[in-house]
């Protein structure tokens, strides 16, 4: 049977046959095992759904074992024996291109180069899945192969329910992730009912098929470094010399030492796992491994005095780094932490004093002494920081949670009178104010063909329209279009696709939209092939999470999460191909909601409405309750789109002077 024939099939018709375990993958650690006796049973009965009755047996068997050796079931058996990657789109059994598109995206973030945990359908941040399982895969691609333009597929935390009639203009595909009863969204629920096999951590882009390996992040750390840095140095320092200290490898955090080169300082990222580790050299994106700490010592004082642009992987645990910078005085000018926890308990974070390996077993034989061991790790990571911090460091949150896991661990991380964190998140600082106020955000697109040529030329139309756009644009967002436009000119060289052609861009409304419509003509006159447009849910409008996305947001709303709900819903009937919506994503589980769209660009009249129709709302969404919350930058530029579109009428706040509420108290 060929590729095609393959995934027509969905559920083979012939029982596959047992896979050995395959150590040379990066494995995902074996979860907790939560579950009684009852549930277990009900775990596999629930398995066993997607399968004939005359396999049952036999199966029964491999899952009971799955779940005690994994913690989940993955139903490995079943796991394709043809390649894994973004194909062209003509090479996918569809009926309609929409389909195609998006069967690609799925391969794409399950692509062992691209996936961090490929067998276990893992993308990144150690538990952001597509699927709990490769039944939920074989299906998915099945029923996208033989859907129409007039049927919607209904996806429940990977699991597809199945076609629904629709319309042409509807979705074709909606994704809810994690999705909860609030009182039941604690950590202890979603291993319960991930190992049940009914819901499952989607992450943001990876159960929304829109994570296009660490390119897309690279972008977001370069921005985010950059602003930094500008930030923090005085008048004629430049970044030569400085070192930025960080740990993490992986799915996202892999993109810090590349970003650290584009910015031009010396960094450290500390990654416990070699594989990880590994996997970055290998590709590029981290100039040297070391591994013993005298030599990482020796080498920065080096890079340091001959002011030399290198990123370094120190293999090891990331607490090390800082306490022995610490005796041997090296300044660290920027810090931050980018280990995985927003999932602390199930292998997210790596105490110190604990190997990697003995880590692993320790989850596995006793997870209370690891949690235990991680929350001291905590306190003394915490301390070391403080230490650094006096000195001069400035250390910002990357949106892990690290300062939620190190307060509550007890660690030192508070003000004074403990009302808040000592320690901005990146989003507080940098991100929410210079960009999401004023509606840039990582906008994305995939050439569908598969071409480089397709992708050099949409790089060329991007940088075209915003050198266009950079003309007239008004003072506070000429910083970013001039990044931004930079950034596209180098993106080629910079060499950063793995995976599919795609290529991400922080722009605004006004940017995106523009951008969209000039590939929807380029498609229209056959210069290039259809392009999906996307976007991280790391966003302006899509994502309510108040430790990270919507931190710089004051009048109490962080805590709500309307605007991720609206999100969703407003872009599914403006035009999105595919809507997703997520609890958890980053932070962890219940702590965020988060929303994301996929578009199929095909050149016609009617994808320029979406274009314009939904984008506009995808964005602006976002910046009108930004603008409510009263950030000034963006009421700007709220105030200003109103000016441009007649239509669109937000609620503007009134200023209240603080003299009439301080008389009242
Ligand atoms: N890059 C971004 O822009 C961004 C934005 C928001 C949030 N985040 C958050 O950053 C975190 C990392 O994301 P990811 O996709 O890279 O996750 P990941 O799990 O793929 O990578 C984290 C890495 O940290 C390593 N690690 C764990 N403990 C360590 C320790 N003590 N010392 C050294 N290394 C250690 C792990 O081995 C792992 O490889 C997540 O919580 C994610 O949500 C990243």
């Amino acid at each position: 049977m060929n590729f095609k024939h393959i995934i027509i099939q969905g559920i083979p018709k012939k029982l596959p046959s047992k896979k050995t375990y395959d150590s040379s993958v990066n494995r995902a650690p074996k979860r907790k095992d939560i579950l009684s006796v009852k549930e277990k049973k009900l775990a596999i009965s629930n398995a066993l759904r997607y399968f004939p009755k005359i396999w049952h047996k036999e199966l029964a068997e491999e899952f009971k074992l799955e779940l005690a050796n994994y913690g989940r079931i993955y139903m490995l058996r079943f796991k394709p024996v043809y390649q894994i990657y973004a194909r062209p789109i003509d090479e996918y059994p569809a009926k309609i291109k929409e389909a195609a598109g998006i069967m690609m995206m799925i391969q794409n973030n399950l692509d062992p180069n691209i996936a961090q945990h490929p067998d276990e359908l893992i993308t990144y941040g150690g538990n952001g899945a597509v699927f709990q399982n490769w039944a939920q895969y074989l299906l998915t691609m099945k029923y996208l192969a033989t859907m129409d333009d007039k049927q919607t597929l209904h996806l429940y935390s990977g699991h597809p329910m199945g076609l629904f009639p629709s319309s042409k203009k509807a979705p074709r595909v909606v994704i809810s992730n994690g999705i909860m009863i609030p009182n039941y969204s604690k950590p202890d629920d979603w291993e319960k009912y991930n190992a049940l096999g009914v819901t499952q951590y989607g992450q943001m882009t990876a159960g929304s098929f829109m994570y296009i390996g660490p390119q897309g992040i690279v972008h977001g750390t370069t921005i985010t470094l950059m602003n930094a840095f500008r930030n923090i140095l005085k008048k004629g320092e430049t970044t030569k010399g400085k070192v930025f200290l960080t740990s993490g490898l992986g799915g996202m955090s892999g993109a810090q030492p590349k970003a650290g080169n584009i910015v031009g300082c010396i960094s450290i990222t500390a990654e416990v796992n070699v594989l990880a580790a590994q996997k970055r050299y290998d590709q590029g994106w981290v100039d040297i491994l070391i591994s013993n700490i005298k030599d990482l010592v020796l080498f920065v004082k080096k890079a340091k005095s001959k002011k030399t642009t290198v990123s370094i992987a120190y293999i090891g645990n990331v607490v090390e780094v800082w306490e022995k910078f610490l005796i041997e005085k090296i300044d660290v000018t920027i810090g931050s932490d980018q280990t995985s926890l927003h999932n602390p308990w199930s292998g997210g974070y790596y105490p110190v004093g604990v190997s990697y390996e003995e880590g692993n077993i320790m989850l596995k034989d006793d997870p209370k002494k690891f949690k235990q061991k991680v929350q001291e790790s905590l306190r003394r990571h915490a301390k070391v920081i403080r230490a650094h911090t006096e000195k001069g460091t400035y250390f910002f949150d990357y949106g892990n949670a690290f300062l939620l896991e190190a307060s509550r661990a007890g660690g030192d991380v508070m003000n004074k009178d403990k009302s808040d964190f000592c320690y901005p998140s990146y989003v507080q600082d940098i991100l929410g104010p210079l960009c999401f106020d004023y509606g840039f955000g990582p906008f994305r697109w995939i050439c569908t063909s598969g071409r480089s040529e397709d992708l050099k030329l949409t790089d060329k139309i991007a940088e075209k329209i915003l050198l266009k756009i950079r003309k007239n644009a008004f003072k506070e967002i000429q910083t970013q279009l001039d990044d931004n436009i930079n950034w596209i000119k180098n993106a080629n060289s910079n060499n950063l696709v793995v995976g599919s052609k795609a290529r991400i861009l922080y722009a605004n409304a006004e940017g995106r939209i523009k951008i969209a419509l000039a590939f929807n003509r380029a498609i229209a006159s056959e210069k290039i092939g259809n392009i999906v447009l996307g976007r991280d849910h790391h966003d302006v409008g899509g994502t309510d999470s108040p430790y990270r996305e919507t931190s710089n947001i004051y009048d109490g709303s962080k805590f709500t999460a309307d605007m991720a709900i609206h999100n969703v819903i407003g872009d599914s009937f403006r035009g999105a191909s595919w809507v997703s919506i997520h609890n958890g994503g980053g932070v962890g589980w219940g702590e965020v909601l988060n929303g994301g769209f996929g578009m199929f660009l095909d050149g016609s009249d009617l994808c320029n409405k979406r274009i314009k129709n939904m984008i506009f709302f995808d964005v602006n969404n976002g910046i009108a309750r930004r603008s409510w919350a009263k950030n000034a930058n963006a009421l700007l530029a709220i105030n200003k789109e109103m000016k441009k579109t007649p239509k669109l009428k937000v609620t503007i706040p009134e200023n209240v002077n603080t003299s009439i509420l301080d008389s009242l108290f």
